[in-house]
């Protein structure tokens, strides 16, 4: 084939585009009972906006990101992830101002752009919903934000989900832990991977969430970044570990858990799945957690946060494992089928009557015989059809057929242009 659509990319079909609608329409829904509203924030950003905040040693800005000058020689970046967007554009639009009452408390929904191996879950063009909530520190924001995640995907139908925390604790308890980490890691300097090896001092943490499996087997007997937190942070997480246990929400602490990106402190989490689109393996749907010096960072007052973001992808490839039954309507009211000219002209005027009337009508355009037309009509599962010829266009009549039942009736044009919604009521009834 000449042309194809980019490595890890997908083309979203009508039939698959229903069920994106239906998450999409799902997530409004309960964000709005948790009183969100939504942003929308550009596609790209500049450079720094990421490699400040999602952290220059990371995967994601030194491997994945799609990058590049522009004609006016900008370094632009196709946003990889929602987060230093929506928090570049509360710094920029001054959310923090007293006339926006706090928390702000904002979603978003869109397409997101890593440079990763493509494979099932894991693609270059991926959408996220996600949630950002600025100006509490409070750890009843991070459990009602983790909360309203699993809400989601319980709406969404998802089941056996396990939801994972940890905590990463203030500056003052993430510096005794680097440094722990630090005299930890050093001895076994030679056996490190080179991207651990290069990220020791720069960023020892993120040797916890290396790939590598020589590198896994090494940090299995790492201090516990638990062990490291001080008052502050001990008092936050055992906060959230309480209030988590008041809404009976199930989870488990991995002390080993970093997530990808730099700006987090606090509490982190992720929600997994061991649906069986991932061949039993635990996969992550959602991840999240607290970042309350990322607003400072990109030029801001000093500003708490908390969010998370799901990958739409993988949560429909859960739900369709899982055969999740969506309430999808397919269904066409009306298909309108005419034979002559004269009819071709009458069924124009009806078909957007019915339309303005608030129905689905569809009818032909390809020049089909009655016989295609009905077919047409049949398999496109049309609740009624109409029916046109030249002697109901004398008569100013048309036929209508319950497909259910078979009944049909004669109804006047005038009364299909004037109230059609008596005329489907009528035919619906018809036995
Ligand atoms: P993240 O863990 O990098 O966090 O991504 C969140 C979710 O996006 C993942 O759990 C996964 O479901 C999905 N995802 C990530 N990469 C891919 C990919 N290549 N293909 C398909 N799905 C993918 C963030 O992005 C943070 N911004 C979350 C956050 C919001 N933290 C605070 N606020």
């Amino acid at each position: 084939m000449a042309y194809q659509r980019p490595k890890g990319t997908a083309d979203i079909l009508p039939g698959e585009s229903e069920k994106w609608q239906y998450v999409e329409a799902t997530a409004r829904n309960v964000f709005k009972s948790y009183h969100f509203s939504e942003v929308r924030t550009p596609m790209f950003e500049n450079f720094d906006v990421f490699s400040r905040s999602v952290g220059d040693t990371s995967d994601i800005v030194t491997k994945e990101m799609y990058d590049f000058h522009d004609k006016g020689d900008r370094h632009i970046v196709l946003r990889p992830e929602g987060t230093a967007g929506v928090v570049r554009a509360y710094v920029e639009n001054k959310l923090y101002g007293p006339e926006h009452p706090k928390p702000v408390k904002v979603y978003y929904m869109g397409p997101m752009f890593r440079y990763e191996r493509p494979q099932s879950g894991r693609m270059r063009e991926f959408h996220q919903i996600g949630v950002e909530v600025f100006g509490s520190e409070q750890a009843a924001v991070d459990v009602e934000t983790i909360a309203m995640a699993m809400d989601f995907l319980k709406h969404c139908g998802l089941q056996d989900l396990k939801l994972v925390i940890n905590s990463l604790g203030n500056i003052a308890s993430r510096q005794a832990y680097r440094q722990a980490l630090i005299d930890f890691l050093e001895p076994h300097f030679a056996e490190l991977s080179h991207d651990s090896q290069e990220r020791l001092h720069k960023n020892p943490l993120r040797v916890l969430d290396s790939k590598d499996e020589k590198d896994q087997a090494i940090v299995a007997d790492a201090p516990s970044i638990l062990d490291y937190l001080d008052e502050e942070s001990t008092a936050h997480f055992t906060a959230v570990k309480q209030l988590l246990g008041d809404l009976d929400i199930p989870y488990e602490i991995d002390a080993n858990m970093v997530r990808g990106l730099d700006y987090y402190n606090h509490t982190i989490f992720e929600i997994m799945s061991n649906s069986k689109a991932f061949g039993g393996q635990y996969m992550t749907v959602c991840g999240g957690g607290r970042y309350n010096g990322l607003a400072s960072e990109l030029g801001g007052p000093e500003t708490p946060g908390f969010g998370f973001a799901m990958g739409v992808e993988r949560l429909l490839l859960i739900m369709d494992a899982d055969k999740v039954a969506m309430p999808i309507d397919h269904a066409l009211d009306v298909y309108l089928v005419s034979i002559g000219d004269a009819a071709q002209r009458a069924n124009l005027k009806l078909i957007q009557a019915i339309r303005q009337a608030g129905f689905t009508a569809e009818r032909d355009y390809l020049d089909r015989k009655a016989k295609g037309q009905f077919k047409t009509a049949n398999r496109l599962n049309a609740k009624v059809v109409l029916t046109l010829g030249d002697s109901e266009v004398e008569s100013a009549t048309a036929h209508l057929k319950n497909m259910a039942t078979g009944a049909e009736i004669s109804v006047p044009f005038a009364q299909i242009t004037t109230d059609f919604k008596a005329v489907y009521e009528t035919v619906l009834a018809a036995e």
